[in-house]
């Protein structure tokens, strides 16, 4: 199920403020020559994001999935030029390509990238930091967990953004739409990782209709 209307989407990509030119590159690149290259958050979703850095006057990201660097390279042009992005992936390959645009932008000195199983990584990687912005687009499976992990890594300012919580519509009940032959095992872990959210007295939560869902939730003071 396509969350947004092509037409309307294309509208608001043409009005936006949009990654530069080196980020296009990066995505054209990764939708001709990458598997999966739906994963990319693209351009709506990569302008919305830069907006709330700004909002908020980021400066330390934590992003989960890497993927071939895109979305890292989109936060990196939004942050001031002492900010920083550090971006963990599994997989060394994508993160290689990652590399590759990163060192031929003029932001690409702000991203830092860690190979390896986000959940083991997580309590080394942010020791002594606390995160502005934390960006969770790995493996569906460990939501509930990156989630939890990181909530206490939030500066006073900080919030986290969850990607895919909406998973093509498949999280809705089957009152409401019944997607059950298209539902899949991720479909579940998006659900609980919504109703944490939802259910959390301390977690003040906006799941918005952009692309494929993205879950706002900041720290309740
Ligand atoms: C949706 S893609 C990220 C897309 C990227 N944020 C972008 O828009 O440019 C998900 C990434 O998570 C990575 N991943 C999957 N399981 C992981 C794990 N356990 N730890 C770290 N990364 C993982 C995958 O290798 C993949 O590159």
């Amino acid at each position: 199920m396509q969350i947004c209307d092509k037409n309307i989407e294309n509208y608001c990509i043409s009005k936006s403020n949009l990654p530069s030119a080196d980020c296009h590159a990066l995505e054209e690149f990764t939708r001709a020559n990458i598997h999966a290259s739906q994963m990319l958050i693209g351009k709506m979703e990569a302008s919305f994001i830069g907006f709330l850095l700004r909002s908020i006057k980021a400066k330390n990201v934590l992003e989960l999935g890497t993927y071939t660097g895109y979305s890292a390279l989109a936060m990196a042009e939004n942050l001031p030029e002492d900010g920083s992005v550090l971006t963990v992936d599994i997989n060394p390959e994508t993160v290689k390509i990652a590399h590759e645009f990163w060192s031929k932008s003029k932001h690409g000195y702000k991203i830092k990238s860690v190979i390896g199983q986000a959940l083991q990584l997580i309590p080394e990687l942010s020791r002594d930091t606390k995160f502005d912005f934390v960006f969770i687009d790995a493996d569906k499976r460990n939501y509930i967990d990156y989630l939890k992990l990181t909530i206490p890594l939030l500066s006073d300012k900080g919030m986290i953004v969850i990607d895919n919580v909406l998973w093509g519509g498949k999280v809705l009940p089957d009152s409401i739409l019944d997607l059950s032959e298209h539902r899949d095992r991720n479909t579940e872990f998006i659900r609980a990782v919504n109703d944490y959210v939802a259910a959390s007295p301390d977690l003040y939560g906006t799941l918005m209709p952009i692309r494929d869902g993205m879950f706002l939730v900041q720290r309740k003071h």
